[in-house]
């Protein structure tokens, strides 16, 4: 069981930079959805990393290959490949330590991320059809909303093609404590990059869950108002992006780098270190089959998923609520098999 202290202990030497990595070599990563504008920014930071050696990267519109062009053509960092059409997929995926999937649809005005499950589902499908033959034991790492419903349908799926590995399958919801750090390092003027705030439950307007009553380091802390103030922002950024960008697009740019982020965590750990990433994980400890916290993953995949805090009163009745959220949320997304058991897919 992962407890407080060695969570705290080990987000706080992560904040201190004595994560030790032991050995990493011929680490290739795949980006599907590489030309969508969140895919091609993380593309881009992706390349600025020095522990990827090969980048694929995959989509279905062939605007891709110029992106690979130009990354290609930019020295330094992994070599890049682009790859487009279904008979690519395959070579796109086979090697790859790691497959990350980002939205290629992007949230619209108007609607809320559960909504957007019927956008996200065929393309996740077609990468959960593909894993078992190509790359069954890759770290396979989602962004696509609605990710309370899409891990839990991708976990259903990956399970009838009996590839399920809960260790290795990542919602990735990095962005939550990556916006938590920047509203509180505000709030608190200090830098947010030496903050940490578990951010739990799920990815969606009522399920995001901040615990502002653990901050670390811990001789940080901020008043009960502006714990329900910095909650309120946390839980409407999309939509104030949304709102911003006039409804064209959602969050892009905070996406790419907290995926970047994200995928840095898990690379360490590839690499054969340990490290802490905000992931929505098969995890039964507060009464959900997934759910949103921070777990500690080594090189074969998640070793301990979080499983208890010390709450406000306050943090504990926004848990509450969010539970049965969460619990439909995910029965929505294996429900959805059955919806598109007649698509153009099967
Ligand atoms: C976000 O939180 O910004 C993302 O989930 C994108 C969105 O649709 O809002």
């Amino acid at each position: 069981m992962i407890s407080q202290k060695l969570l705290s202990y080990t987000l706080y030497s992560k904040c201190h930079k004595y994560v030790q990595i032991v050995q990493c070599r011929n680490i290739q990563v795949t980006v599907i959805g590489a030309a969508s504008e969140i895919g091609k920014n993380v593309a881009l930071l992706l390349k600025l990393n020095s522990l990827i050696t090969r980048l694929h990267l995959y989509d279905d519109d062939n605007t891709v290959h110029g992106i690979g062009l130009e990354l290609a053509r930019t020295p330094g960092g992994p070599t890049v490949t682009s790859f487009t059409g279904d008979n690519f997929l395959p070579p796109a995926v086979r090697y790859s330590r790691l497959i990350l999937m980002v939205s290629r649809i992007p949230r619209k005005l108007g609607y809320t991320r559960d909504q957007m499950l019927a956008a996200n589902a065929l393309p996740v499908q077609k990468i959960c059809r593909t894993l078992p033959e190509h790359n069954p034991d890759a770290f396979f790492a989602i962004s696509s909303n609605p990710i309370n419903s899409i891990i839990s349908f991708a976990s259903a799926l990956l399970n009838n093609y009996k590839t399920f590995n809960k260790y290795r399958l990542f919602g990735i919801t990095n962005i939550d404590t990556a916006r938590a750090r920047a509203l509180l390092g505000n709030a608190l003027n200090v830098n947010p990059r030496h903050l940490h705030v578990p951010v739990i439950g799920g990815h969606s307007d009522n399920t995001i869950v901040p615990l502002f009553s653990n901050i670390l380091p811990s001789h940080y802390s901020i008043t009960q108002n502006q714990a329900e103030t910095l909650t309120r922002l946390l839980r409407k950024s999309g939509n104030e992006v949304l709102n911003l960008k006039v409804g064209i697009d959602a969050a892009t740019l905070a996406m790419a780098w907290s995926i970047n982020e994200f995928i840095e965590h898990l690379l360490e750990a590839l690499c054969g270190g340990y490290s802490i990433v905000n992931s929505f994980t098969a995890n039964p400890h507060f009464g959900t089959k997934f759910f949103s916290g921070p777990n500690k993953v080594g090189p074969t995949g998640i070793i301990e998923t979080c499983s208890s805090f010390v709450m406000s009163e306050y943090e504990r009745s926004l848990l509450d609520q969010a539970v049965p959220i969460i619990n439909r949320e995910v029965a929505q997304g294996e429900d959805y098999i059955r919806e598109i058991e007649a698509s153009k897919y099967f």
